[in-house]
């Protein structure tokens, strides 16, 4: 674009366009400035600010206020103390590095500086707290279409694991602010493995977990074209599940299962049960067929009795 193009649009002097691609060029956008030609974006830097991320945005609400930091111990934690000081709807924290990353039932999350996404919504949707779960799932279905999208054959394990090559690629953690029978509001946690490389994980982890990169055979993928595709596909998911209720997410994410079909063994605090994974019931929970009965299995962490899954 030519610099007097660019002077007009903003309503700005040449020298103060200069100066302002100059701060730009500082903050790590490459611009070319070809004399008598005009100014040529040539990359964005791989941060996930609302300065790189609003304009990507298609949503109404989702991502509409956005906290970005650097580094925070959890964004589940900061957004949660935010919602409860009146956050918004949709407003989504996020940073580059979690130092005290939580997974659900108590594990952690590893979350390395500049390579992946960490990111949390306030929902305030004005459901019984018992619905809650169906939040989860809606949001797998969400995050699995976003990595289809990005080239790479997601899947979901029962009940929000997301599986590339039989390896974790993300997870989700839901955590809740209710009375018996009024949700204040919701917190939805997404950790994404976009471009970490094995050497990222702790050994223990490395050999369940993978990235979106290594899915790809080393192809990076640009973090805030990712995260708006998914703030989108989140909002559109949320507004058809207040529209219509579970059942189409119910639907979509049968469609997007790597657990159903397979003989399983579910282990949670109280138990390990094994069977055939059948089916999700309207409230999100997983059917087994053991032994001729069916179980309803409403929590718990699964594993195929030989490989992991
Ligand atoms: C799991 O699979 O155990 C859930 C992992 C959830 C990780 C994300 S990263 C962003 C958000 N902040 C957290 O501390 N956890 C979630």
């Amino acid at each position: 674009m030519s610099g007097a193009t660019v002077s007009d649009k903003l309503g700005l002097s040449r020298a103060g366009v200069w100066k302002h691609v100059e701060q730009l060029r500082k903050m790590g956008y490459a611009i070319e400035a070809i004399p008598s030609k005009g100014y040529r974006l040539v990359s964005v830097p791989d941060r996930l600010s609302s300065l790189e991320l609003t304009p990507l945005l298609d949503t109404r609400e989702f991502g509409r206020s956005i906290v970005y930091e650097p580094c925070v111990a959890s964004t589940n934690s900061v957004a949660f103390k935010r919602a409860i000081d009146g956050a918004p709807h949709g407003e989504v924290v996020i940073a580059d590095e979690q130092t005290a990353g939580r997974g659900r039932r108590g594990r952690s999350w590893v979350s390395p500086p500049g390579c992946n996404v960490y990111l949390s919504v306030v929902l305030r949707p004005e459901i019984d707290p018992a619905r809650a779960p169906e939040l989860t799932l809606l949001t797998a279905v969400a995050v699995a279409e976003t990595l289809r999208e990005a080239g790479v054959r997601a899947s979901i394990k029962w009940p929000n694991d997301l599986l590339v090559d039989g390896k974790k690629v993300g997870g989700i953690l839901t955590e809740l602010s209710a009375d018996v029978d009024r949700t204040a509001f919701v917190i939805v946690g997404i950790g994404i493995n976009v471009n970490s490389s094995v050497d990222a994980f702790p050994v223990d982890v490395a050999q369940f977990a993978t990235s979106l990169q290594m899915a790809r055979g080393g192809e990076q993928v640009p973090r805030a074209l990712l995260t708006a595709a998914l703030l989108t596909k989140l909002e559109t998911w949320f507004d058809t599940w207040t529209d219509e209720g579970f059942e189409p997410v119910r639907v979509a994410w049968k469609s997007l299962s790597a657990t159903l079909g397979h003989e399983v063994l579910v282990r949670n605090d109280a138990r390990e049960v094994r069977g055939l994974a059948i089916d999700i019931d309207a409230t999100g929970a997983l059917l087994l067929e053991c032994g001729g009965a069916v179980e309803r299995i409403v929590s718990g962490d699964i594993e195929l009795p030989r490989a992991k899954m």
